[in-house]
C-alpha cells in the first residue's frame, strides 16, 4: 500500500500484571513503537500511568518508546519522562498555551516531539506549530479510554493533514490514536496515516500479540 507503516502497540490495553512480557511479545512480533497512554484525571477523567511506568517498560525493548500525554502542564513533567525512556513525546495543543516553547522544551531534552489534538479540535490550530514539529497525532476517538469505536470523520481529517504535512513539514509523521480496527486500518493508512497507535483490538484479540501483529502488518502493507 504505501512505505512501512509503523504499529504502535498502545499497552493501556494490556494485561498490567505482565506488561514487560506483553511490550516484549510487541517487540519481537514487529511493533515499531510502543505506545503508552499518560492520563492525568484532569484533562481527560482517566488516570494511568507516569514516568516510573515508562521506566519499566523502556527495559522490556529497544523500541522508540511513543509517550502520549493527555495531561494539563505537561512542561512541568517531561524531563521526567524523557530521563524514564520516552524518545518520542506527543502533547496535547489544547493543555499547551505555550505550545511552542514545550515542543522546543521536548527537543531541547533530546527526544522528538509530538503534537495531539482532539476530535473536534480544528486542524487550524495546529498552523503556527507545525513547521516544528516530528509528528502530529490525531485522536480518532475522545481520549481516556481505550477500546472505543473510531470517529468516521477522522479520515477526512487524516487526509487534509496529509497535505499540510506534505506541503509544510514532511518529515513529520502522522499518527492515528483510537478505535483502529484490523477493518479499519488500511482506510486510515489510504487517508494519509503513517503510524497507528492500536490497543483494545491488539491486546484484546484473542489470536495473541504476535499473529495480530502480523494481520495488521498484512492489511496495511
Ligand atoms: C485513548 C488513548 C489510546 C488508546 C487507544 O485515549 O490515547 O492510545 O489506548 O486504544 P484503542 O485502540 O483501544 O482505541
Ligand atoms: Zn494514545
Amino acid at each position: 500500500m504505501s512505505s512501512h507503516i509503523k504499529l504502535a502497540p498502545s499497552v493501556l490495553s494490556a494485561d498490567f500484571a505482565r506488561l514487560g512480557e506483553q511490550v516484549a511479545e510487541a517487540t519481537s512480533g514487529g511493533a515499531d513503537y510502543i505506545h503508552i497512554d499518560v492520563m492525568d484525571g484532569h484533562f481527560v477523567p482517566n488516570i494511568t500511568v507516569g514516568a516510573l511506568v515508562v521506566a519499566a517498560v523502556r527495559s522490556w525493548t529497544d523500541l522508540d518508546l511513543d509517550v502520549h500525554l493527555m495531561i494539563e502542564n505537561p512542561e512541568c513533567y517531561i524531563p521526567e519522562f524523557v530521563s524514564s525512556g520516552a524518545t518520542l513525546v506527543t502533547v496535547h495543543v489544547e493543555a499547551c498555551p505555550h505550545i511552542h516553547r514545550t515542543i522546543q522544551s521536548i527537543k531541547q531534552l533530546g527526544a522528538r516531539a509530538g503534537v495531539a489534538v482532539n476530535p473536534a479540535t480544528p486542524l487550524s490550530s495546529l498552523e503556527e506549530i507545525i513547521r516544528h514539529v516530528d509528528l502530529v497525532l490525531v485522536m480518532s476517538v475522545n481520549p481516556g479510554l481505550g477500546g472505543q469505536v473510531f470517529i468516521p470523520e477522522t479520515l477526512d481529517k487524516v487526509a487534509r493533514l496529509r497535505s499540510m504535512l506534505d506541503e509544510r513539514q514532511p518529515t513529520a509523521e502522522l499518527e492515528v490514536d483510537g478505535g483502529i480496527t484490523l477493518d479499519n486500518a488500511a482506510g486510515v493508512v489510504r487517508a494519509g496515516a503513517g503510524v497507528l497507535a492500536i490497543g483494545n483490538s491488539l491486546f484484546k484479540s484473542q489470536s495473541g500479540i504476535i499473529r495480530t501483529l502480523q494481520a495488521f502488518r498484512e492489511t496495511v502493507s
